[in-house]
């Protein structure tokens, strides 16, 4: 059973930064579905295009991996291929649940999960297909060339990175109208004004989200050859990065 995520759904006298902890862990999978547009749609839409660049012999890495639903996935559609699938994450709790998830509803024999902090040190070897669904918006700006980087370093050849983020709008008149839309959409999906308001405020400093151009120059700064946005809602978008 999902817990429903009512963490913001009470006045917070002192607020402060939002962090993936044992509260968030517990309800993360109720939040994300809620709060990312598409989120079922652009699992499935990962793990499709994971398989066709999964190459035999090499490691799948989702770095931010969470709750490991899309480990879970993954390890199902690739039970017949030679791939090794590594999930990192910086919260211990997201890792608790995810070894959870992995044992009840995905292959364990084929992933392993890692305590790591991408703003540290990032370790990505013999990869054909790098996962970061909405994980590099909270990697400190000033890290995230040196992350990108070492991605592409530990790619093979024709391996891919699959990003999805929270993006900026091209300008401010249009970032503005997009957020509206993004908190209508969180308005559907039963979240009031107090609980939306409140989780912005906690985001606010954690949460940095580039614009899709800033997105796909740091992309090419960092090697990749053939880049292209495959996704796009609002402010919301999906980009493959190919080696
Ligand atoms: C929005 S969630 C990712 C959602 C997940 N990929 C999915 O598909 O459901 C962001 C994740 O990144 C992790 N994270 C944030 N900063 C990190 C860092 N510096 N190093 C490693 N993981 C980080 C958080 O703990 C959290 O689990």
């Amino acid at each position: 059973m999902i817990d429903e995520d009512n963490i913001f759904d009470m006045p917070i006298r002192q607020a402060s930064d939002f962090i993936f902890n044992e509260q968030v862990s517990r309800v993360f999978d109720d939040m994300v579905f809620r709060s990312v547009p598409f989120y079922d749609e652009l699992q499935r839409m990962t793990v499709e295009l994971a398989c066709r660049f999964a190459q035999s012999g090499t490691n799948i890495y989702d770095l931010g991996c969470s709750t490991g639903t899309t480990m879970c996935m993954l390890s199902k559609s690739l039970s017949d291929q030679q791939v090794h699938l590594i999930g990192i994450d910086n919260s211990q709790d997201m890792l608790a649940k995810a070894e959870e998830k992995i044992r009840a509803e995905g292959d364990p024999s084929v992933c392993a999960l890692q305590f790591g902090d991408l703003n540290q040190e990032i370790e990505v070897s013999n990869a054909s297909v790098v996962i970061m669904n909405w994980t590099l918006q909270f990697i400190r700006p000033i890290n995230r060339d040196r992350v990108l980087s070492a991605i592409h370093n530990g790619l093979v050849n024709g391996g891919c990175l699959i990003v999805n983020e929270k993006i900026m709008g091209p300008n401010s008149f249009l970032n503005r109208v997009y957020i509206d839309f993004y908190h209508d959409f969180k308005g559907r999906r039963g979240y009031s004004q107090l609980e939306i308001a409140q989780k912005r405020e906690a985001l606010e400093n954690v949460l940095i989200p580039y614009r899709i151009d800033e997105n796909v120059a740091l992309l090419e700064r960092s090697g990749f050859s053939v880049i292209d946005v495959f996704f796009r809602w609002y402010n919301w978008g999906g980009i493959i990065a190919i080696k």
